[in-house]
């Protein structure tokens, strides 16, 4: 009815007749003419970009009126749009606005995510029904909505996007970023606190799955896997040349740095392969933690210089960044197998890349790169000792389901005037 509406009252128009009728309405002089076909094209523009609001009719207007068009030239000042509602009397507008406007004020709480990397929201929507929240996924940042979106979220759920300072500038309402996972070096954290804004996270929801993918990429390098795969695709089956030999874990050393949630959970698994020993280095933790849990507490250089297979368990800080580079490399025995499922920036690339290339390291098991995701040219690629996966240590059914809960939880928390489950800031 209301397209039925708009294009008769458009075709009917005399493209230049423009300039009649309330001012504000309409661009100002010295801008051509919009003619019957580039109101329709921007109507459509319109109802494509709150084409999710359509299950919410009252939002969807509520846009319309709201939305100024990328590109228009008068659009930046002006709060709605001139194309289409010129096509509609000012009377009838206003009475429109007032009441939707006041029917959206007692509507939904916008809950925005900014990279969408699960498809489906349905656990966070359904612990954020209790305050009558609702989810928008972010599909496109240079979209004219941003502004407003970004204005009205009370609550922000982030994954691996830069949440910068100039982006939670923009967040004039909200109250809480959630981060869907451990770490949360995409989050400019004082920048939130400066704007009271609490930061949380969800530091316990994947340690089972970080731990067993730990695991797994050592065994794989500690075993050779991807050769003696290759071995049996190619059909060589060890004829020709001689096949690849390994070591007996047994006799070996591991080094885990950094022991909190990861690096305790992956200890855990490690003693049953019975390592001769397992040397720990975390200045932040207890000695008498460690030694509990069956580690050796040693400082940072005497770990790289004693352990076969290293484990990086530590957060991405300013300390942390290259914590593994030439130097360290330099320093680790020949041959030594190092496991990262932490951050990529935590060792630096380039050097490492070398020393797999030397044969310094003898095996890596990555999980994490400096730059994700890693490019097809990437160096990295070409070595034959590595055990490469997607940024996946993380990943599992119910490890999945844990992190959406318990980030709406953080989101819900805070909404209902109490302290995020796992908060990483103190803005009050
Ligand atoms: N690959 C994945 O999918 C995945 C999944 C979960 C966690 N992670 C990453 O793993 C890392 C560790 O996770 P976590 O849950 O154990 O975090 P955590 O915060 O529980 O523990 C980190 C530990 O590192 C220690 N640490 C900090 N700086 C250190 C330093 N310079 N030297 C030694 N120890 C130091 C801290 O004291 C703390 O005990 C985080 O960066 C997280 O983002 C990745």
């Amino acid at each position: 009815m209301l397209l039925l509406f708009f294009l008769r009252r458009n075709l009917r128009r005399n493209p230049s007749g423009h300039s009649k009728g309330n001012k504000s309405l309409f661009p100002p002089a010295g801008y051509p003419p919009l003619c019957a076909l580039q109101r329709l094209l921007r109507f459509i523009k319109i109802l494509q970009i709150s084409g999710k609001y359509c299950k919410y009719p009252f939002k969807a207007v509520k846009l319309f009126l709201r939305t100024p068009f990328s590109g228009s030239p008068w659009s930046s000042s002006q709060r709605f749009c001139p194309c289409f509602f010129s096509s509609v009397p000012p009377v009838l507008i206003r009475k429109v606005k007032k009441a939707l406007l006041g029917r959206v004020v007692m509507g939904k709480r916008l809950i925005l995510v900014t990279d969408d990397r699960f498809g489906s929201y349905a656990e966070e929507e359904a612990v954020l029904s209790e305050v009558n929240a609702e989810i928008h996924v972010v599909k496109n940042w240079e979209s004219c909505c941003m502004p407003d979106l970004l204005r009205q979220a009370e609550g922000v759920f982030t994954n691996l996007f830069n949440l910068n300072s100039q982006i939670i500038r923009q967040l004039e309402n909200c109250k809480v970023i959630s981060r869907y996972g451990v770490g949360y070096d995409n989050v400019d954290v004082e920048a939130a606190t400066r704007k009271g804004i609490w930061v949380a996270r969800v530091p316990d929801y994947c340690v089972e799955e970080i731990a067993t993918h730990t695991l797994s990429l050592l065994l794989s390098c500690a075993r050779q896997l991807p050769l003696y795969r290759k071995s049996v695709r190619e059909g060589a089956w060890g004829k020709g040349e001689p096949l690849p030999v390994c070591d007996r874990l047994q006799e070996k050393v591991l080094g885990i740095i950094g022991f909190g949630h990861a690096g305790k959970g992956f200890l855990k698994k490690a003693m049953s392969i019975g390592f001769r020993k397992i040397l720990v280095n975390d200045p932040y933790v207890d000695e008498e933690q460690i030694v509990e849990a069956g580690g050796i507490p040693v400082p940072f250089t005497e770990l790289l210089s004693e352990a076969d297979c290293l484990c990086l368990h530590v957060p991405l800080t300013r300390d942390t960044y290259h914590l593994i580079s030439e130097n360290e490399i330099n320093r680790m025995k020949n041959g030594v197998i190092v496991i990262n499922t932490s951050r990529g920036p935590v060792i630096d690339q380039a050097a490492f890349v070398s020393g797999l290339n030397s044969g310094k390291i003898g095996w890596a098991g990555l999980d994490v790169f400096e730059k994700e995701p890693l490019s097809a040219d990437d160096p990295l690629m070409q070595c034959p000792n590595t055990v490469l996966t997607p940024h996946v240590g993380y990943l599992s059914r119910q490890s999945l389901s844990e992190l959406k809960t318990k980030a709406a939880q953080n989101i819900l928390r805070v909404l209902k005037g109490e302290r995020p489950l796992y908060p990483v800031n103190s803005p009050l």
